[in-house]
């Protein structure tokens, strides 16, 4: 198109003026755009309507509608521009410019995401899920697994007694009694839930957090099975180069007892790799027989392997958090993170 021809010469400054009147941002700046193109004296749609006169008379009237048309398209873009950049009021109490407050989203609170994880892997590994209460007997706490009532675990030092015998869980351990009563094996459950104990607040304790008890009773169920099985866990949970650490330990309810420690490898943004420390991420071991016996199974014929695990730690370790309270004061600022 060139400019000789004047109707393609206003389309051309119409859209020019257009978007100059759209990056201007002060009203300043809008006013040098009018007079560009709507001064009285110098403005170029202006002189165009002034020269009609010198324009072949055939052409006059085409040419004065497209270049009225081209000042009112423009004064009316003005107009706007000029009441956006005088702000809310001149908008009619408006402000079309603020930005929308963010929706509200709800999310899984940290510790229920790793709950929900470390359960989806045993899932697919067979297992069920099971429950029992929160408020329990000191049978189904301690007795049933083994643990005498003498024990230090059953001091009211530690454990929270409600009535008589009758005590908030110290750990989900009490879950694998409550199954094994209830079904015949082969039983493979994850149950997970609250316990309670008698501990101060702080980095690394709260008197309330979430456990994670795993059970497996069967016959012919062996170490292998127990070593083998929480290897699969942690390397799918960690990744395939997860290294996984068996330490003896004792516990009253296993026989063999052992702590599970990992070494995660860590890849890091520049795409380096580090090992970590040797983490440890449960207490396990092989039921011991009198916990078979004390379920009402033969414990000639049936053996099997448990574990408990503390979800909080593990998502601390997961999201690098260093004190534990941070999950349980629920700032919105720390929660949102993981949604
Ligand atoms: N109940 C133990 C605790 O709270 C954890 C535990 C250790 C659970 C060994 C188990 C186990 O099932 O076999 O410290």
């Amino acid at each position: 198109m060139s400019d000789s021809n004047p109707i393609d010469a206003l389309t051309a400054l119409e859209a020019e003026a257009l978007a100059a009147i759209e990056a201007a941002e002060d009203g300043d700046t809008l006013e040098r755009v009018r007079v560009t193109y709507l001064g009285r004296s110098d403005g170029r749609i202006s002189a165009i309507l002034r020269g009609l006169g010198q324009l072949d008379p055939a052409m006059r009237p085409k040419v004065g509608q497209r270049a009225n048309q081209v000042k009112s398209v423009v004064s009316t873009a003005l107009e706007e521009r000029s009441a956006a950049l005088a702000g809310p009021a001149a908008a009619g109490g408006l402000d079309l410019s603020l930005p929308s407050r963010p929706r509200w989203k709800g999310g899984l609170h940290p510790i229920t995401q790793a709950v929900d994880e470390i359960w989806h892997i045993f899932r697919d590994l067979g297992f069920s899920r099971a429950r029992g209460p929160e408020a329990d007997t000191e049978w189904y706490n301690f007795e049933a697994l083994n643990t005498p009532l003498d024990h230090p675990a059953a001091d009211e030092q530690d454990t929270l007694y409600l009535v008589d015998s009758v005590l908030l869980r110290s750990h989900t351990s009490p879950v694998q009694m409550r199954t094994m009563e209830q079904y015949d094996p082969p039983i493979r459950i994850i149950a997970p839930g609250w316990v309670y104990r008698r501990d101060t607040y702080d980095a690394t304790h709260t008197p309330a957090f979430m456990q994670i008890e795993g059970l497996v009773v069967d016959e012919g169920v062996s170490f292998v099975d127990f070593k083998a099985t929480l290897a699969e866990f942690a390397r799918r949970y960690w990744g395939p180069d997860t290294q996984v650490r068996f330490r003896p330990s004792f516990f009253p309810f296993t026989e063999p007892s052992a702590e599970v420690d990992v070494k995660r490898v860590i890849t890091r943004p520049d795409g380096s790799r580090h090992e970590t420390d040797w983490l440890e991420i449960m207490g396990a071991g092989m039921v011991d027989p009198n916990v078979i016996a004390n379920a009402g199974y033969d414990p000639e014929r049936y053996t099997g392997w448990a574990f408990g695990m503390g979800p909080a730690r593990i998502a601390m370790m997961k999201h690098g958090v260093d004190d534990l309270r941070t999950f349980f004061e629920n700032d919105v600022r720390f929660l949102e993170q993981f949604s």
